[in-house]
């Protein structure tokens, strides 16, 4: 991958153009590399599937941040750095271990079942057409900002009854606080978005309704089952988590069929296919490369590797995913192979609250692009550049042009 550092390997920006055949390699000798992320921090790579798994449900796999203070903001000498995040923003379920994440968990969860997302469904079908209605016959769009991103969040904004305002510069603190790559931005755009927050929770005080993100002002104020900075956090969890992902799932989904013009046959062909072509979306190239830190709270062996008490480590769920031992032919995008096993979603405890919502709307964006348009990639897939992220794996933009079927 070019630079090593300490002997490490560097994850530079030839990483993030293309992943996959550095997890390949890594992949072949061991189950776990230690590797240097881009701002100097020495992580635990865990790149198979089996060990994924295990590393993703082992409670010896901390993600209680508070247990370890500045262990993310260090260099691979051991230096520490500014704190990435703004405190306020950090109190959220995906960085607890039982029973406070338990105890979060339990309050959004009904929210968010297969049934409960299940009636958002016409909703979601109208937004879906609305914003497609917008696009000109014939027209080159990127289809990120276009569809991909405007979706999910105005599908996450309106079950939490946030007003459409400063969505944008909701949009850019949330791109800068997920790349997790500039401090510097991450330091501005962290308390802009507590702020941000804030607000969104007194403006719930003063205009309580009977949607959800009432319930959960309301849950702070009367009783000690969430605290008001647990609050934020939670607001701010469901946001970003809410969006940041969709919007790959979208736009790698629609890039996967553009380069393999059979599958898009196949899936034009017959929509039943369209739930099973999601599945596959999510293992090919799903919306998340690395999982989010966990710290390891004593020494663990995996393989013929031990990972050291106290180390940082990342699942790869891009790379656990092209496990060739899990996925036959994993290098190859087959949407009819049996869906099904991918940890695109993570597992454990910390399973994707989102899965059904990220499901439907995957399916819907999908299926509303087909019946309207053919569409064409409209950029040498070499120059399509991916985010420098090692949680997001999506691109910056997908120029596509479509035409109006039927227009012809
Ligand atoms: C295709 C879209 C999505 C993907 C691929 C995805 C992926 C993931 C993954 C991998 C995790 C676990 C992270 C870890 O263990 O480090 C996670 C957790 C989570 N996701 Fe999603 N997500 C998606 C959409 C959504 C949506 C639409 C929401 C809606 C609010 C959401 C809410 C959450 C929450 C709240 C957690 C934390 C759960 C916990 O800590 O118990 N996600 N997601």
């Amino acid at each position: 991958m070019g630079e090593t550092i300490a002997g490490l390997e560097r994850l530079g920006l030839e990483y993030f153009q293309d992943p996959h055949a550095f997890h390949a390699r890594l992949r072949e000798h061991e189950p776990a590399t230690e590797v240097v992320l881009p701002r100097g921090l020495k992580v635990w790579l865990v790149t198979r599937y089996d060990e994924a798994r295990m590393a993703l449900g082992d409670a010896r796999f901390s993600k209680d941040h508070r247990q370890f203070p500045d262990m993310v903001t260090r260099n691979h000498v051991g230096e520490a750095g500014p704190a990435l995040f703004d405190q306020s923003l950090a109190a959220h379920m995906l960085n607890m271990d039982a029973p406070d994440h338990t105890r979060l968990r339990r309050l959004v969860t009904k929210a968010f079942t297969a049934r409960r997302v299940e009636q958002l469904r016409p909703r979601v079908a109208q937004i879906a057409d609305e914003l497609l209605d917008g696009v000109a016959d014939g027209a080159t769009v990127d289809l990120i900002d276009a569809f991909a991103f405007p979706l999910p969040i105005t599908v996450i904004c309106e079950m939490l009854d946030v007003p459409g305002d400063e969505r944008d510069d909701f949009r850019e603190w949330s791109n800068v606080l997920v790349s997790g790559n500039d401090p510097e931005a991450m330091g501005q755009a962290g308390p802009a978005m507590a702020a941000y927050l804030g607000r969104l929770v007194q403006y719930k005080r003063d205009n309580p309704g009977d949607d959800f993100f009432s319930a959960l002002v309301h849950a702070s104020e009367d009783d000690d089952r969430l605290t008001e900075g647990e609050l934020i956090a939670m607001a701010f969890l469901l946001l970003v988590a809410g969006h940041e992902t969709t919007v790959n799932l979208i736009s790698n989904g629609v890039l996967n069929l553009l380069r393999h013009p059979d599958q898009l046959a196949a899936l034009r062909a017959d929509r039943t296919l369209v739930p099973g072509a999601v599945e596959e979306f999510l293992r090919f190239q799903g919306p998340v490369n690395q999982a989010t830190f966990r710290f390891t709270t004593e020494d663990v062996e995996m393989g013929n590797v031990t990972i050291p008490r106290h180390s940082v480590v990342m699942v790869s769920l891009l790379s656990a995913n092209r496990d060739e031992t899990r996925f036959p032919d994993a290098d190859s995008f087959d949407i009819t192979r049996p869906p099904g096993g991918h940890v695109a979603f993570g597992h454990g405890i910390h399973y994707c609250l989102g899965a059904p919502l990220a499901r439907l709307e995957g399916e819907i964006a999908v299926g509303a692009l087909l019946d309207r348009f053919d569409l064409a990639l409209a950029a040498e897939p070499e120059t399509l550049r991916w985010r420098e992220s090692t949680l997001m794996h999506g691109l910056y933009s997908l120029p596509v042009s479509l035409t109006r079927r039927g227009a012809r």
